[in-house]
Protein backbone atom coordinates (compact mmCIF):
# COMPACT_ATOMS: atom_id res chain seq x y z
CA UNK A 1 0.00 0.00 0.00
CA UNK A 2 1.40 3.27 -0.82
CA UNK A 3 1.65 5.59 2.02
CA UNK A 4 3.92 8.43 1.13
CA UNK A 5 3.26 11.66 -1.12
CA UNK A 6 5.74 11.55 -3.43
CA UNK A 7 6.73 13.54 -6.83
CA UNK A 8 4.05 11.84 -9.06
CA UNK A 9 1.01 12.24 -6.25
CA UNK A 10 -1.82 13.65 -7.86
CA UNK A 11 -3.83 16.32 -6.24
CA UNK A 12 -7.69 16.25 -5.48
CA UNK A 13 -9.75 18.34 -3.80
CA UNK A 14 -12.62 20.45 -2.50
CA UNK A 15 -13.36 23.95 -3.18
CA UNK A 16 -16.43 25.40 -1.22
CA UNK A 17 -16.68 28.55 1.32
CA UNK A 18 -17.69 26.74 4.78
CA UNK A 19 -15.75 23.35 4.36
CA UNK A 20 -14.07 23.02 7.86
CA UNK A 21 -17.08 20.51 8.81
CA UNK A 22 -16.99 18.64 5.46
CA UNK A 23 -16.30 14.82 5.57
CA UNK A 24 -14.99 14.60 2.23
CA UNK A 25 -10.78 14.81 3.01
CA UNK A 26 -11.15 12.12 5.35
CA UNK A 27 -13.04 9.82 3.48
CA UNK A 28 -11.45 10.45 0.10
CA UNK A 29 -8.19 9.92 1.56
CA UNK A 30 -9.20 6.39 3.38
CA UNK A 31 -10.80 5.67 0.03
CA UNK A 32 -7.38 6.66 -1.76
CA UNK A 33 -5.26 4.73 0.91
CA UNK A 34 -7.18 0.97 0.76
CA UNK A 35 -6.99 1.12 -3.09
CA UNK A 36 -3.33 1.84 -2.86
CA UNK A 37 -3.73 5.35 -5.53
CA UNK A 38 -1.33 7.84 -5.85
CA UNK A 39 -3.73 10.83 -4.72
CA UNK A 40 -4.25 12.65 -1.96
CA UNK A 41 -7.57 14.92 -1.62
CA UNK A 42 -7.39 18.53 0.11
CA UNK A 43 -9.52 21.27 1.52
CA UNK A 44 -9.75 24.72 -0.27
CA UNK A 45 -11.41 27.23 1.62
CA UNK A 46 -12.42 29.81 -1.08
CA UNK A 47 -13.83 33.14 -0.78
CA UNK A 48 -16.37 34.42 -3.44
CA UNK A 49 -14.32 36.95 -4.64
CA UNK A 50 -11.32 34.22 -5.54
CA UNK A 51 -13.59 31.76 -6.87
CA UNK A 52 -12.22 32.77 -10.38
CA UNK A 53 -8.31 32.77 -9.43
CA UNK A 54 -8.81 29.12 -7.81
CA UNK A 55 -10.42 27.80 -10.79
CA UNK A 56 -7.49 29.77 -12.95
CA UNK A 57 -5.11 27.86 -10.15
CA UNK A 58 -6.32 24.38 -10.87
CA UNK A 59 -4.70 24.49 -14.07
CA UNK A 60 -1.75 26.44 -13.14
CA UNK A 61 -1.34 23.68 -10.37
CA UNK A 62 -2.02 20.31 -12.37
CA UNK A 63 -4.81 19.85 -9.85
CA UNK A 64 -6.06 16.79 -11.36
CA UNK A 65 -10.17 17.55 -10.43
CA UNK A 66 -12.09 18.80 -7.32
CA UNK A 67 -15.77 18.79 -5.98
CA UNK A 68 -17.29 22.10 -5.70
CA UNK A 69 -19.77 22.45 -3.25
CA UNK A 70 -21.92 25.57 -1.55
CA UNK A 71 -22.13 28.28 -2.69
CA UNK A 72 -20.32 27.48 -5.61
CA UNK A 73 -22.18 25.11 -7.84
CA UNK A 74 -23.85 27.69 -10.05
CA UNK A 75 -21.00 30.21 -10.44
CA UNK A 76 -18.48 27.92 -11.16
CA UNK A 77 -19.55 27.64 -14.59
CA UNK A 78 -18.59 30.67 -16.09
CA UNK A 79 -14.42 29.60 -14.68
CA UNK A 80 -14.83 26.36 -16.88
CA UNK A 81 -14.13 25.25 -20.13
CA UNK A 82 -16.70 22.36 -21.07
CA UNK A 83 -20.08 21.30 -19.30
CA UNK A 84 -21.02 17.38 -19.74
CA UNK A 85 -24.67 17.14 -21.24
CA UNK A 86 -26.09 17.09 -17.52
CA UNK A 87 -24.22 19.37 -15.61
CA UNK A 88 -24.91 21.90 -18.95
CA UNK A 89 -29.08 20.82 -18.26
CA UNK A 90 -29.11 21.25 -15.00
CA UNK A 91 -27.56 24.71 -14.51
CA UNK A 92 -25.18 23.42 -11.52
CA UNK A 93 -21.77 21.83 -11.28
CA UNK A 94 -19.92 19.72 -8.32
CA UNK A 95 -16.94 17.98 -9.93
CA UNK A 96 -14.50 19.52 -12.36
CA UNK A 97 -11.96 16.89 -14.05
CA UNK A 98 -8.71 18.66 -15.14
CA UNK A 99 -7.90 16.63 -19.31
CA UNK A 100 -4.51 18.34 -19.52
CA UNK A 101 -5.69 21.66 -18.88
CA UNK A 102 -9.26 21.95 -20.19
CA UNK A 103 -11.57 21.91 -17.28
CA UNK A 104 -14.54 19.85 -18.05
CA UNK A 105 -17.28 19.80 -15.37
CA UNK A 106 -19.66 17.19 -14.12
CA UNK A 107 -22.72 16.60 -11.24
CA UNK A 108 -22.79 13.72 -10.01
CA UNK A 109 -25.19 15.11 -7.62
CA UNK A 110 -27.99 14.14 -9.72
CA UNK A 111 -26.95 10.16 -9.57
CA UNK A 112 -26.12 10.45 -5.92
CA UNK A 113 -29.70 11.79 -4.99
CA UNK A 114 -31.48 9.47 -7.40
CA UNK A 115 -29.25 6.84 -6.02
CA UNK A 116 -29.43 7.88 -2.29
CA UNK A 117 -33.70 7.72 -2.29
CA UNK A 118 -33.62 4.31 -4.00
CA UNK A 119 -31.24 2.55 -1.50
CA UNK A 120 -31.45 4.38 1.51
CA UNK A 121 -34.82 5.66 1.26
CA UNK A 122 -36.68 2.60 -0.72
CA UNK A 123 -38.28 5.48 -2.29
CA UNK A 124 -39.58 5.80 -6.30
CA UNK A 125 -40.41 9.17 -7.16
CA UNK A 126 -42.38 7.80 -10.41
CA UNK A 127 -45.84 9.27 -9.81
CA UNK A 128 -44.75 10.75 -6.68
CA UNK A 129 -45.51 14.41 -5.37
CA UNK A 130 -42.11 15.64 -3.93
CA UNK A 131 -42.27 19.80 -2.40
CA UNK A 132 -38.14 20.67 -2.22
CA UNK A 133 -37.29 23.58 -0.14
CA UNK A 134 -34.21 25.05 -1.71
CA UNK A 135 -33.58 26.56 -5.29
CA UNK A 136 -29.63 27.15 -5.31
CA UNK A 137 -27.00 24.31 -7.04
CA UNK A 138 -27.92 21.18 -4.88
CA UNK A 139 -32.23 21.77 -5.43
CA UNK A 140 -31.24 22.39 -9.22
CA UNK A 141 -29.77 18.44 -9.16
CA UNK A 142 -32.81 17.31 -7.04
CA UNK A 143 -35.57 19.06 -9.23
CA UNK A 144 -33.89 17.52 -12.49
CA UNK A 145 -33.31 14.07 -10.79
CA UNK A 146 -37.17 14.34 -9.49
CA UNK A 147 -38.53 15.28 -12.98
CA UNK A 148 -36.42 12.52 -14.81
CA UNK A 149 -37.85 9.96 -12.46
CA UNK A 150 -41.28 10.85 -13.53
CA UNK A 151 -42.16 12.35 -10.42
CA UNK A 152 -46.25 13.63 -10.47
CA UNK A 153 -45.63 16.96 -8.77
CA UNK A 154 -42.18 18.80 -8.08
CA UNK A 155 -43.10 22.24 -5.72
CA UNK A 156 -40.11 24.31 -5.37
CA UNK A 157 -39.87 26.53 -2.75
CA UNK A 158 -37.56 29.41 -2.07
CA UNK A 159 -36.68 32.30 0.08
CA UNK A 160 -35.62 33.98 -3.50
CA UNK A 161 -38.19 33.53 -5.41
CA UNK A 162 -36.94 34.47 -8.61
CA UNK A 163 -34.37 31.44 -8.43
CA UNK A 164 -37.09 29.19 -7.75
CA UNK A 165 -38.95 30.81 -10.63
CA UNK A 166 -35.26 30.58 -12.90
CA UNK A 167 -35.67 26.82 -12.27
CA UNK A 168 -38.98 26.14 -12.97
CA UNK A 169 -38.63 27.91 -16.81
CA UNK A 170 -35.17 26.33 -17.53
CA UNK A 171 -36.30 22.77 -16.23
CA UNK A 172 -40.04 23.05 -18.84
CA UNK A 173 -37.79 22.89 -21.68
CA UNK A 174 -36.58 19.72 -20.72
CA UNK A 175 -39.53 18.48 -19.26
CA UNK A 176 -42.49 19.31 -20.55
CA UNK A 177 -44.86 17.56 -19.47
CA UNK A 178 -44.32 17.83 -16.09
CA UNK A 179 -45.75 19.51 -13.55
CA UNK A 180 -42.95 22.25 -11.58
CA UNK A 181 -44.47 25.15 -8.97
CA UNK A 182 -43.01 27.83 -7.85
CA UNK A 183 -43.82 29.35 -4.00
CA UNK A 184 -42.73 31.51 -1.33
CA UNK A 185 -41.21 29.48 1.49
CA UNK A 186 -44.05 30.82 3.81
CA UNK A 187 -46.35 28.67 6.60
CA UNK A 188 -49.80 29.47 4.40
CA UNK A 189 -48.27 28.15 1.12
CA UNK A 190 -46.68 24.95 2.49
CA UNK A 191 -49.26 24.05 4.37
CA UNK A 192 -51.38 22.90 1.42
CA UNK A 193 -48.52 21.52 -0.72
CA UNK A 194 -46.77 19.20 2.21
CA UNK A 195 -50.44 17.82 3.45
CA UNK A 196 -50.83 16.05 -0.46
CA UNK A 197 -46.95 15.06 -0.81
CA UNK A 198 -45.05 12.21 -0.45
CA UNK A 199 -41.63 13.74 -0.15
CA UNK A 200 -40.01 16.37 1.48
CA UNK A 201 -36.47 17.59 0.62
CA UNK A 202 -34.35 20.43 2.31
CA UNK A 203 -31.85 21.91 -0.24
CA UNK A 204 -31.37 24.87 1.42
CA UNK A 205 -28.02 25.23 3.75
CA UNK A 206 -30.46 25.77 6.94
CA UNK A 207 -29.57 23.63 9.79
CA UNK A 208 -25.80 23.21 9.22
CA UNK A 209 -23.67 22.61 12.08
CA UNK A 210 -23.03 26.38 12.12
CA UNK A 211 -26.37 27.10 12.46
CA UNK A 212 -27.79 23.87 14.14
CA UNK A 213 -30.99 24.85 16.20
CA UNK A 214 -32.38 26.45 12.58
CA UNK A 215 -34.86 24.67 10.39
CA UNK A 216 -36.59 26.01 7.15
CA UNK A 217 -39.75 24.48 8.41
CA UNK A 218 -41.68 26.70 10.15
CA UNK A 219 -44.55 24.80 12.06
CA UNK A 220 -43.64 21.42 12.19
CA UNK A 221 -47.38 20.41 12.23
CA UNK A 222 -47.49 20.50 8.53
CA UNK A 223 -45.12 17.50 8.87
CA UNK A 224 -47.39 13.84 8.60
CA UNK A 225 -46.58 9.88 8.57
CA UNK A 226 -46.79 9.53 5.31
CA UNK A 227 -44.12 11.63 4.32
CA UNK A 228 -40.34 10.71 3.63
CA UNK A 229 -38.32 13.45 4.67
CA UNK A 230 -35.26 13.98 3.01
CA UNK A 231 -32.31 16.85 4.23
CA UNK A 232 -28.96 17.18 2.22
CA UNK A 233 -27.74 18.30 5.50
CA UNK A 234 -25.25 15.17 6.90
CA UNK A 235 -23.70 17.31 10.33
CA UNK A 236 -25.63 17.66 12.05
CA UNK A 237 -26.62 13.65 11.40
CA UNK A 238 -29.61 14.58 12.89
CA UNK A 239 -30.83 18.31 12.29
CA UNK A 240 -33.79 19.90 13.68
CA UNK A 241 -35.84 19.43 10.38
CA UNK A 242 -35.57 15.68 10.35
CA UNK A 243 -35.83 16.05 14.53
CA UNK A 244 -39.53 17.72 13.47
CA UNK A 245 -40.03 14.93 10.89
CA UNK A 246 -39.34 11.91 13.15
CA UNK A 247 -41.51 13.63 15.92
CA UNK A 248 -44.61 13.52 13.13
CA UNK A 249 -44.01 9.78 12.50
CA UNK A 250 -42.16 10.47 9.18
CA UNK A 251 -39.73 8.23 8.08
CA UNK A 252 -36.28 10.79 7.58
CA UNK A 253 -33.00 10.43 5.35
CA UNK A 254 -29.54 13.18 6.12
CA UNK A 255 -27.71 13.80 2.98
CA UNK A 256 -25.01 11.34 3.92
CA UNK A 257 -26.30 8.21 1.28
CA UNK A 258 -26.27 11.92 -0.92
CA UNK A 259 -22.50 12.25 -0.15
CA UNK A 260 -21.65 8.85 -0.38
CA UNK A 261 -23.05 8.15 -4.10
CA UNK A 262 -21.81 11.70 -5.37
CA UNK A 263 -18.76 10.78 -4.24
CA UNK A 264 -18.39 7.50 -5.80
CA UNK A 265 -19.19 9.29 -9.05
CA UNK A 266 -16.80 12.11 -8.83
CA UNK A 267 -13.86 9.65 -7.57
CA UNK A 268 -14.31 7.24 -10.50
CA UNK A 269 -13.95 10.60 -12.91
CA UNK A 270 -10.44 11.00 -10.95
CA UNK A 271 -9.12 7.78 -10.56
CA UNK A 272 -11.33 5.76 -12.70
CA UNK A 273 -11.51 3.43 -9.38
CA UNK A 274 -15.36 3.01 -8.54
CA UNK A 275 -15.63 2.18 -4.64
CA UNK A 276 -18.50 0.43 -2.95
CA UNK A 277 -21.18 2.65 -1.30
CA UNK A 278 -20.44 0.28 1.78
CA UNK A 279 -16.82 0.81 1.73
CA UNK A 280 -17.17 4.31 2.04
CA UNK A 281 -19.87 4.28 4.82
CA UNK A 282 -17.91 2.09 6.59
CA UNK A 283 -14.86 4.96 6.44
CA UNK A 284 -17.18 7.45 7.55
CA UNK A 285 -18.81 5.34 10.74
CA UNK A 286 -14.77 4.46 11.70
CA UNK A 287 -14.11 8.00 11.61
CA UNK A 288 -18.08 8.34 13.98
CA UNK A 289 -16.94 6.51 16.61
CA UNK A 290 -13.67 9.41 17.18
CA UNK A 291 -15.50 12.12 17.53
P1 LIG B 1 -25.92 24.93 -2.97
O1 LIG B 1 -25.13 25.15 -4.20
O2 LIG B 1 -25.28 23.91 -2.09
O3 LIG B 1 -27.35 24.60 -3.21
P2 LIG B 1 -26.53 27.71 -2.64
O4 LIG B 1 -26.55 27.82 -4.12
O5 LIG B 1 -25.84 28.76 -1.85
O6 LIG B 1 -25.86 26.33 -2.19
O7 LIG B 1 -28.05 27.57 -2.16
C1 LIG B 1 -28.41 27.65 -0.84
C2 LIG B 1 -29.93 27.55 -0.68
O8 LIG B 1 -30.24 27.72 0.70
C3 LIG B 1 -30.70 28.61 -1.45
O9 LIG B 1 -31.96 28.10 -1.84
C4 LIG B 1 -30.90 29.69 -0.36
O10 LIG B 1 -32.01 30.55 -0.55
P3 LIG B 1 -31.89 31.89 -1.47
O11 LIG B 1 -31.94 31.43 -2.89
O12 LIG B 1 -33.03 32.71 -1.07
O13 LIG B 1 -30.54 32.49 -1.11
C5 LIG B 1 -31.16 28.82 0.83
N1 LIG B 1 -30.92 29.53 2.08
C6 LIG B 1 -29.70 29.86 2.61
N2 LIG B 1 -29.88 30.50 3.79
C7 LIG B 1 -31.23 30.56 4.00
C8 LIG B 1 -32.05 31.09 5.05
N3 LIG B 1 -31.51 31.67 6.13
N4 LIG B 1 -33.41 30.97 4.94
C9 LIG B 1 -33.95 30.37 3.86
N5 LIG B 1 -33.24 29.85 2.83
C10 LIG B 1 -31.90 29.93 2.91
Amino acid sequence: MKKEINGKTKIIGLIGKNIENSLSPFIYNQIIYKHSLNFCYLPFKITDADLGEAIQGIRALNIKGVNITIPYKEKVIEFIDELEESAQKIGAVNTIVNYKGVLVGYNTDVTGFKKSLQEAGKFTAKEKKAVVLGAGGAARAIIYSLLEERAEEVCIFNRTLGKAEKIKQDFSLFFPKSSISVLPLVEESLRGKIKEAHLLVNATSVGMTSQAENTPLLDEKLLHPNLLVYDVIYRPAKTFFLKQAERAGARIINGLPMLVYQGIGSFYLWTGVKPEGKEILNVHNQRLSTI
